[in-house]
This record gives C-alpha cells, sequence and structure tokens, in this order.
C-alpha cells in the first residue's frame, strides 16, 4: 500500500517513519524542505501541566504522549545515532505577583487531585539555586514530569531516517488539489507533479485549512535565543512573561513566544522581540548581556477549540493529522500511534470520537 503524507513536519515526518518501518510505502510531500517548518522553529516543550490544561480527554492525550516520548527519541536515536536531546529536566512556573500565585496554586491543586505531580517552591529557596532572579517573583510551581527536546535535532533526525531509508520526498511541491475519484482518494496535485496513492494523511499543519475542508488556521509566534553558561538552568521557566529553555547542551537559551493571530504574516517584530527580551531580564536581569543568537518566527496550526483534527475525512483513504496548536512537538508520538492503529490495525482508538473534524460541523 502506497501513503502519501502531506506535510514534512513532526507530524508528517513522525507519521511516515513509522509506517515505513511497518512495511509500506510511503512518500512525503511539503511545500519547503521537509523538516524545515513549524516543527523547527517550535520550542520542544512537553508541557501539559505547565500549559495549565484542564483536566478532560485533551490533557489525557497530551499526558499519554508525554509518557511516550523517552522511549521514541530512543527509537530515534537507534535508528538514526542521533541524540536529540530528550530532557525530563521539569517545568518552573514562576508567579510575578500574588495573583498569579493563588492562579498557579489553584492549577497545582487541580493536578493534584488527578493524582500529578507537583509542588510550590518558595522565592527564598530559588533565591538558593539561582543567583539572579527577577525582583516580581514570589516563587512558583515546579511540574518534574514536564519535559523538553532538541525540536531541531528531532527534525534533523527524522529528516535523516527519511533520507537514510529512502522515503521518497516530493519538496518545494506545494500541494494545491486533492483529488478523489468516486469519494475516494486519488492523488494530491502539486505545482509541479501528480502523486497518487491509496491513502492520504494530511498533516499540513497551519496550512493544512488551504488544502482540504477544515478549519485550521496560523497563529504566529515570535522567538529567539541567547547565550547561556553551562549548567546555568537546569530546568525550563514557562511564565506569563516568556518561557525560557535551556538546551540540554546548554548551546542556547531558547526564548518563546508571542501569539498573534495576523495569518501567515512575516517577520520579527519589534514589539514581537521587545515582549520576549523583557520577560528574559525581568526573569533572570542578569541575562541583559548576553548575546542574541537568532531571531525567528513560526505558525501554530489552530483550530477553533485549540484541539487537533484527527482520523478519517468525509473522503474514503484520507486522514487528518493535523491543528496541533501549541503542542505539535508533543503530540507526535500519541498522534503516530493513532492513526497508524487506525490505518494499519483498523483499530479506532477512543480520542478519535473528540478530536474528527465532524466537531465543527455541527
Ligand atoms: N508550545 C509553545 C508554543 O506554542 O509557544
Amino acid at each position: 500500500m502506497r501513503i502519501v503524507v502531506v506535510g514534512g513536519g513532526i507530524i508528517g515526518l513522525s507519521i511516515s517513519r513509522e509506517f515505513h518501518k511497518l512495511g509500506y510505502e510511503v512518500v512525503v510531500v511539503d511545500k519547503g524542505e521537509i523538516g524545515k517548518g513549524a516543527s523547527w522553529v517550535a520550542g520542544g516543550m512537553l508541557a501539559p501541566q505547565s500549559e495549565g490544561l484542564e483536566p478532560g480527554i485533551f490533557l489525557d492525550f497530551c499526558l499519554e504522549s508525554r509518557d511516550m516520548y523517552q522511549a521514541f527519541t530512543k527509537e530515534i536515536f537507534v535508528d538514526t545515532g542521533l541524540d536529540v536531546g530528550y530532557w525530563k529536566s521539569g517545568i518552573f512556573c514562576p508567579a510575578f505577583s500574588l495573583e498569579e500565585k493563588v492562579q498557579l496554586l489553584q492549577k497545582l491543586t487541580m493536578y493534584k487531585n488527578l493524582g500529578l505531580s507537583g509542588e510550590w517552591i518558595d522565592r527564598e529557596d530559588l533565591e538558593k539555586r539561582f543567583s539572579s532572579l527577577g525582583e516580581d517573583i514570589v516563587g512558583g510551581v515546579f511540574y518534574p514530569e514536564d519535559a523538553q527536546v532538541d525540536n531541531r535535532l528531532l527534525m534533523e533526525a527524522l529528516t535523516l531516517y527519511c533520507r537514510e531509508y529512502n522515503i521518497m520526498a516530493y519538496e518545494h511541491s506545494k500541494v494545491e488539489k486533492i483529488i478523489t475519484s468516486n469519494g475516494k482518494f486519488e492523488a494530491v496535485r502539486t505545482d509541479k507533479n501528480y502523486i497518487d496513492g491509496d491513502v492520504c494523511i494530511l498533516a499540513a499543519g497551519a496550512w493544512s485549512g488551504e488544502i482540504a475542508d477544515i478549519p485550521v488556521f496560523p497563529i504566529k509566534g515570535e522567538m529567539s535565543a541567547v547565550d547561556i553558561k553551562k549548567g546555568e538552568l537546569d530546568m525550563v521557566f514557562f511564565s506569563s512573561k516568556a518561557y525560557l529553555i535551556p538546551r540540554k547542551d546548554y548551546s542556547r537559551l531558547v526564548i518563546g513566544a508571542t501569539e498573534e493571530k495576523v495569518g501567515f504574516k512575516d517577520g520579527n517584530t519589534v514589539k514581537g522581540v521587545l515582549k520576549l527580551l523583557n520577560g528574559l531580564i525581568q526573569t533572570f536581569p542578569h541575562m541583559r548581556d548576553r548575546n542574541i543568537q537568532e531571531m525567528w518566527y513560526g505558525y501554530r496550526p489552530a483550530t477553533p477549540d485549540l484541539e487537533p483534527i484527527l482520523g478519517e475525512s468525509d473522503i474514503e483513504g484520507l486522514f487528518y493529522a493535523t491543528g496541533h496548536h501549541r503542542n505539535g512537538i508533543l503530540l507526535a508520538p500519541i498522534t503516530v500511534k493513532v492513526i497508524t492503529d487506525l490505518i494499519h490495525k483498523r483499530e479506532k482508538s477512543e480520542y478519535l470520537e473528540s478530536f474528527s473534524y465532524k466537531r465543527f460541523l455541527k
């Protein structure tokens, strides 16, 4: 069986790898270079608790994927020899006011009631660990199970897998139309080629809504990175000001991210970069002297309820794996599982009912 995967991001390449392992012929189509889209420009936090997700199916989905991550990255290491920087560093959510403290403590109680871990840390204890700390920080909540991965290394590894194992990649090929015959998927037509197959999986991130009739739209995020000293910060800081992600090899401190509904408007803006850098120095004032390594931006694939669209479409043979919004990196392992179970094992995960495109038809 030949599977056409539209989108060479974290979801598309992870799905391609799994179907290749299962013995399918897989082709990937991307409007740019595979591995270099929104997943390349993400932060790589694996942060269902720090994101403050409310109890429900989406939180369960995220937690299950977080639990799968270590094994997922280990398998990729075995396949490619590349360590993708998975780090169960934990994520600390600082409170910058008493009001924020109350909100964070309420979330912490909510998670504890679900049997999840987390603890409040007072400013006094933080001061013992960090030489400089923003003066407004009153303490914060630490979630030890939240983690991170170096999304760029992960994308390099998945790209390497595709190239090494001769997964055919049609790059710089913009999908213009999904061609059907008698209600069944037949092919995708790009601006350069006609690519047929038995099954198509649409994993085109923020561009998915331009290819199929589903409500997926971009939410732009600006990012930056500065130098960091070895051992300076051993967990992610995630607050209302910014999130700060020290890479496991201390090559950089990634700072994210703004959120704006401005369509596919390109470029970094003065206000965006100022917000990020102010967030950095409000957290760690001594970092005002650091060199800026890079500024960049990307587009999160959002849906009206900010949850993904997964599973069958109204076209036989066309499946969706898109709309992961802020959690695309986190949700790769579980998305691969529910999609391969559906197509390969013909087993429909209970999650698919909740994440069907049909919820938007009501
Ligand atoms: N996952 C963090 C973000 O989307 O900015």
